[in-house]
């Protein structure tokens, strides 16, 4: 079940660099992962070897190109349980995955009286098109609070009416915050709602079973889980997805087209207008197999394990306020401020370290609105963090104290 994050660190060739003189401490991984030389490989090989345009050709390179596309669909199919290919759709990201949820789904089935519920949690992805969309129809939006832990606070669900969408995230990137997306989704379900998951920041870490969780959408993006940029997915449930318009229109989405009418291809085809991103979908593929070779479970606890050290070291520090759950509750996510030092002078000072966290809103305003803060520091933990880079965390959070105040 352990991991060995010395060793799979050489798998990636970015920590063969320094920065400032300095060995490469990477904690940021919430925003995007470093990629192991099995996916660069993987992709490299497609351009060399398999690349032409998918679902077009009839010569073999053509074929070939397909190939590499649909084993990689069927590799995202088996990672998240789903019953068929058919629902898993490529996208650019989870943004785009949710924007389509919010406009072929909510455009056609939400109007006034209606109402959408997000989170306070909630990432701007998976708050700003329900917003927008709620706008368009009539609906109303409201939110599901968080307490001072920054866990939702499930138990005022009852007092809404006329629930059409609960939208929320499995896991938080702005505190590491381990939702309940199941009771989340049987109580949506109960009110004939639908559940959109947003599992960007919980397909990397996690085991992602969207048969277990019980929900309806669930989004994914690939580079946040090895995978290279440009690439995730929407996994949607059949019925659902065969009801619903397409989002975008072009080429390869339709069944026929005349100067009269379009009519639309079967799933996935329907949602995915142009050319696919093929070498991506591989790529992707290529990080499903090395995430499923480590194990997700190793993942998680090693995570864990790292968020705990994390909170006991910084928690030490004078002045330093943590946000979110105790660890047990929480992915490898580690939010804080330092008293009177701005978050934006923590993360440089830190960066003369070759420490990278993040500072900032994390795409969350609505949050850090709730926790009374401007932004926060944000350390985000991989399979590839080792104990060391939260030591040099921990002293870097010290020397920001030593030259501000
Ligand atoms: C929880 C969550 N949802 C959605 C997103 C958006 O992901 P992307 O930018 O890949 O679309 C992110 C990215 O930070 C995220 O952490």
């Amino acid at each position: 079940m352990k991991l060995d994050a010395h060793k799979l660190r050489t798998d990636f060739p970015i920590f063969e660099q320094t920065f400032h003189g300095k060995p490469l401490a990477f904690l940021d991984s919430a925003a995007s992962s470093q990629k192991p030389r099995q996916v660069l490989d993987a992709m490299t090989h497609f351009y060399e070897t398999s690349y032409a345009n998918v679902h077009r050709g009839v010569y073999q390179l053509a074929e070939r190109a397909t190939q590499g596309l649909e084993d990689a669909r069927e590799k995202a199919r088996a990672f998240v349980n789903a019953s068929s290919a058919r629902e898993i759709i490529f996208v650019r990201n989870a943004t785009e995955a949710l924007n389509l949820v919010a406009y072929s789904w909510g455009l056609n089935n939400l109007g006034p009286g209606d109402l959408v519920l997000v989170t306070e949690l909630e990432h701007h992805s998976n708050f700003v098109p329900w917003q927008y969309v709620a706008r368009r129809t009539g609906a109303e939006l409201a939110l599901i609070p968080v307490d001072d832990q920054g866990e939702l606070r499930l138990d005022g669900l009852d007092a809404y009416d006329n629930v059409k969408v609960v939208a929320s995230g499995l896991v938080s990137n702005a505190l590491g915050t381990v939702n309940d997306s199941a009771a989340l989704a049987a109580w949506a379900h109960e009110r004939g709602a639908i559940y959109v998951c947003d599992a960007a920041q919980a397909a990397p870490h996690v085991r992602v079973d969207v048969q277990a969780l019980g929900a309806d959408f669930v989004a994914v993006s690939g580079h946040k889980m090895l995978g290279p940029s440009g690439i995730g997915f929407l996994w949607g449930r059949a019925d659902l997805l065969l009801r619903m318009e397409p989002f975008l229109m072009g080429g390869h989405m339709i069944r026929k087209v005349s100067a009269g009418e379009t009519t639309w291809g079967e799933l996935p085809a329907k949602f995915e207008a142009g050319t696919s991103p093929m070498a991506e979908a591989v790529g992707l593929g290529a990080a499903i197999d090395y995430l499923e070779s480590v194990g997700l479970e190793a993942i998680e606890q090693h995570e864990h394990r790292l968020a705990a050290y994390a909170l006991d070291q910084l928690s030490e520090i004078p002045g330093v306020t943590l946000y979110g759950p105790p660890p047990d509750r929480r992915a490898g996510i580690v939010s804080f401020n330092v008293d009177g030092v701005h978050p934006h002078d923590v993360a440089q000072v830190l960066d003369e370290d070759a420490v990278c966290i993040r500072a900032g809103h994390h795409c969350c305003q609505p949050l850090m609105a709730k926790l009374g803060v401007a932004a926060t520091n944000r350390a985000s933990f991989y399979l590839y963090t080792i104990p060391e880079e939260i030591d040099r965390l921990a002293a870097g959070v010290r020397r920001s104290r030593e030259l501000f105040l």
